[in-house]
């Protein structure tokens, strides 16, 4: 059927799809175990608040009906906190969905966007389906490049420069000064900045400007957020965006009318209004983050600075600590799905988690090494 093969978009031929972090049902039912630890997605792996729980069952009474696609409630609450109008506000299907949404309302053919990597591979593929030309610029692991390389990658093709701040998979930071002179040299060129803060909340470093004050102080950037990691809502999928009100009245023609489901809004709400859950969310993954990093030093391994909730551990023989550490009932990330080979990123859960992780790691290393 020669037809059929030309109907798919021949720029997808070769695009090789995401790889995410292995779920747990798949490795219980490969290797038969029953207690997992999964530190794979960088996901919140404390309990959520009882508001939170409550507000996704009072959804239930209400799923034969069509969710709020507007998300009134959850936009005047989040325009609210950060001091923006409701119609700078977007809310969406997770990161995820956002940056897809947000690439179809802004790429002409021909466009390009342009990304630090290794970064999260979405924007990449985001950028694919759109049909935009995707300028990678190629960074190591300890983050550096300077911000006129990233604007001295742009051209006048470039659309957007997406930045994921703290990055994923190096868990570094791009400080204050830099951001807003990336910011000013970007809107010289007429080139929106969009900014990633999935992580944001997990940053005790001064020097950390979050997009937020960025889009008081300029706002003609877009930042996103999610509900995924600290708030603790993966499954649901909800995100939200501060976007310039031009740009999300347009991205409000395109997107799909419903994607977020009504249960995934009340939770979102119930969760902002949780400020202190959040707060003991950040404290602990801080102390368990700080203990792991110190853990792992003694083992030997080479840990790279971070200020997310992953760490990324350097080894020669990655992939074979990869596969033994699964075989121990343990999933982390391989660096070579996320750009990064010869490493392993390795999310902060709880303390017993961490702890399973780090006696299965020093008896794989032993293996490996001995
Ligand atoms: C940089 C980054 N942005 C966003 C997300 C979350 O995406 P979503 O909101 O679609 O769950 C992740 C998850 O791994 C991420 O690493």
């Amino acid at each position: 059927m020669v037809w059929l093969r030309k109907i798919v978009r021949k720029g997808l031929n070769d695009v090789e799809k995401y790889r995410y972090g292995k779920p747990i049902g798949e490795l219980e039912r490969e290797l038969g175990f029953e207690q997992v630890v999964r530190l794979c997605s960088n996901e919140n792996p404390w309990p959520l608040p009882e508001s939170v729980k409550k507000a996704i069952s009072s959804g239930l009474g209400n799923v034969q009906r069509y969710p709020d696609p507007g998300a009134f409630k959850l936009r005047r609450f989040i325009a609210s906190q950060w001091g923006v109008s409701p119609a700078e506000v977007i809310v969406g299907a997770g990161t995820e969905g956002l940056m897809h949404n947000l690439l179809h309302t802004i790429i002409d053919p021909g466009d390009q966007i342009v990304f630090p990597v290794p970064t999260y591979p979405i924007y990449r593929l985001a950028g694919i389906a759109a049909a935009a030309e995707c300028v990678p610029l190629e960074t190591g692991p300890d983050g550096g490049w300077g911000v006129d390389e990233l604007v001295e990658a742009c051209s006048e093709k470039t659309k957007a420069v997406i930045l994921c701040n703290p990055n994923n998979p190096t868990g570094k930071m791009l400080p204050r000064n830099d951001l807003i002179h990336l910011a000013s040299a970007l809107e010289g060129k007429g080139i929106l900045l969009v900014v990633d803060e999935a992580y944001a909340e997990y940053i005790d470093d001064p020097a950390y400007l979050s997009g937020i004050g960025l889009f008081r102080q300029i706002g003609r950037v877009v930042i996103t957020r999610t509900f995924s990691k600290i708030h603790g809502l993966a499954s649901l999928r909800v995100g939200y965006a501060i976007a310039p009100k031009s740009i999300a009245e347009s991205y409000d023609k395109i997107h799909p009318v419903f994607e977020v489901s009504g249960i995934a809004q009340r939770a979102a709400l119930a969760s902002l209004g949780e400020r202190e859950y959040i707060e003991s969310i950040r404290v602990k993954t801080i102390e368990e983050r700080n203990r792991l990093v110190k853990e792992l030093l003694k083992t030997g391994v080479h840990v790279e600075n971070t200020c997310a909730n992953f760490v990324l551990v350097r080894h020669r023989k990655a992939e074979t600590v990869y596969d033994l550490l699964l075989r121990e009932g343990i999933i982390v990330r391989k660096g070579s799905d996320l750009g990064l080979p010869g490493f392993l990123r390795v999310s902060v859960g709880r303390p017993e988690e961490n702890d399973r992780f780090l006696v299965s790691l020093e008896k794989v290393l032993n293996s490996v090494e001995g």
